[in-house]
């Protein structure tokens, strides 16, 4: 066994730096680990260190580069005008065709907002900034479809007898309408696809891509199956 100095003697030419290196490993001798009194925690590390960062860039980072988010034009408190009107036809109608008349225009708020009848801020906006100009209100659609979609109400509403919440979730009891969400690259509105990243679906209305309709239809059984039915 050769001592530290006799090391040191030996690879004196070789310059400073690689002596102390080697006296270095001489004296810290490892020493020997108990098996089994912390490895466990190799596995669980290695896991937190991959999953945490993975788990943000794919759950919350991708998601907010992902989708932008705009504001309605002004608020829309359901719950009160269906107080006040007694029901969704008042605004959402069938046409005379059988075409659905899909969001009011201007002309179905001017019944009763021709002049400001309140004090809310929301409702100051509509007549200043769309009664008085005579300016149609541009809504964002949550529901929107791509341009190549056929999609009827008349089908499913009237011939189906479905019930609006269940496509859109229980949007006539609400006070307020939330931010609009829209993919980036796409530009459909998020609710198409629906927010929760990994596709899982708890209500009928979390989503509605072609998938989501397939499967309803599929379901009720006797609708045809073919492209051209929801694409013309
Ligand atoms: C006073 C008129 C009015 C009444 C009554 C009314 N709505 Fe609306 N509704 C609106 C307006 C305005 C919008 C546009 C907001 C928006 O862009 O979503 C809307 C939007 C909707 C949408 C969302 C469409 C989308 O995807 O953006 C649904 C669903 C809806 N209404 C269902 C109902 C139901 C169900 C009722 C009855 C319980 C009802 N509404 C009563 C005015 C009305
Ligand atoms: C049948 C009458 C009636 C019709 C039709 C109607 N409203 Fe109203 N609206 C009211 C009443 C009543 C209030 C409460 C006013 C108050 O006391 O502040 C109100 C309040 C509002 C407010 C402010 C309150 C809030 O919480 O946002 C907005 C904004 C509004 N209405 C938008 C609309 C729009 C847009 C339409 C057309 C799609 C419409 N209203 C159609 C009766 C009506
Ligand atoms: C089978 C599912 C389904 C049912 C039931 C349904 N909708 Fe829709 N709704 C949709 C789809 C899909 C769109 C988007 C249509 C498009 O972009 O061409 C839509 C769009 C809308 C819009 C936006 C304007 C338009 O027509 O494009 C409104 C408002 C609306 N629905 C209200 C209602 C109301 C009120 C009811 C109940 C009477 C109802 N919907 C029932 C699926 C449904
Ligand atoms: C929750 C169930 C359900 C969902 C979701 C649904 N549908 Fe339907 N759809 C029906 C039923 C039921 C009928 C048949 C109505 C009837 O004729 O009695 C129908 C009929 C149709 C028809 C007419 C077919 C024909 O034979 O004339 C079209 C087009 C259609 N659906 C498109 C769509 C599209 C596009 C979507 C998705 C955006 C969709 N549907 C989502 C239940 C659904
Ligand atoms: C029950 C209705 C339905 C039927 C049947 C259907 N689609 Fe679709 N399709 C949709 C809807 C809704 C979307 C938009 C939502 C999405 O991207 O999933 C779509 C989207 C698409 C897109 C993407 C278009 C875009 O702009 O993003 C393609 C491509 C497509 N469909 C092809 C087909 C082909 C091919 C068939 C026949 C094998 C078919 N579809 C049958 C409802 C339908």
């Amino acid at each position: 066994m050769s001592t530290t100095e006799e090391k040191e003697q030996a690879v004196a030419d070789e310059g400073q730096e690689a002596t102390e290196e080697i006296a270095a490993e001489e004296v810290h001798e490892p020493k020997p680990v108990k098996p089994g009194t912390w490895r466990f925690l190799i596995p669980i590390i290695a896991f937190a260190m991959g999953f945490g960062p993975h788990f943000l860039l794919g759950w919350v980072i991708f998601p907010q580069l992902l989708y932008g988010k705009k504001q309605q034009p002004i608020d829309f408190n359901h719950k009160l005008h269906v107080e006040e009107m007694g029901e969704c036809e008042g605004c959402h109608f069938f046409r005379g065709d059988g075409s659905f008349a899909g969001i009011p225009d201007l002309s179905s708020c001017l019944e009763c907002h021709e002049e400001q009848v309140g004090e809310h801020p929301e409702e100051a906006k509509l007549v200043k900034q769309y009664v008085e100009p005579g300016k149609e209100i541009p809504w964002l659609v949550y529901s929107r479809q791509p341009q190549c979609v056929f999609f009827s109400h008349a089908a499913h509403v009237v011939k189906g007898e479905m019930e609006c919440v269940t496509c859109h979730g229980p949007v006539g009891e609400s006070e307020h309408l939330k931010p609009y969400y829209y993919n980036r690259l796409t530009l459909y509105s998020r609710d198409i696809w629906g927010s929760n990243p990994a596709g899982y679906k708890k209500h009928t209305w979390d989503r509605m891509k072609m998938d989501d309709c397939a499967e309803c239809h599929e379901e009720k059984k006797g609708i045809k199956e073919a492209c051209f039915v929801c694409h013309k």
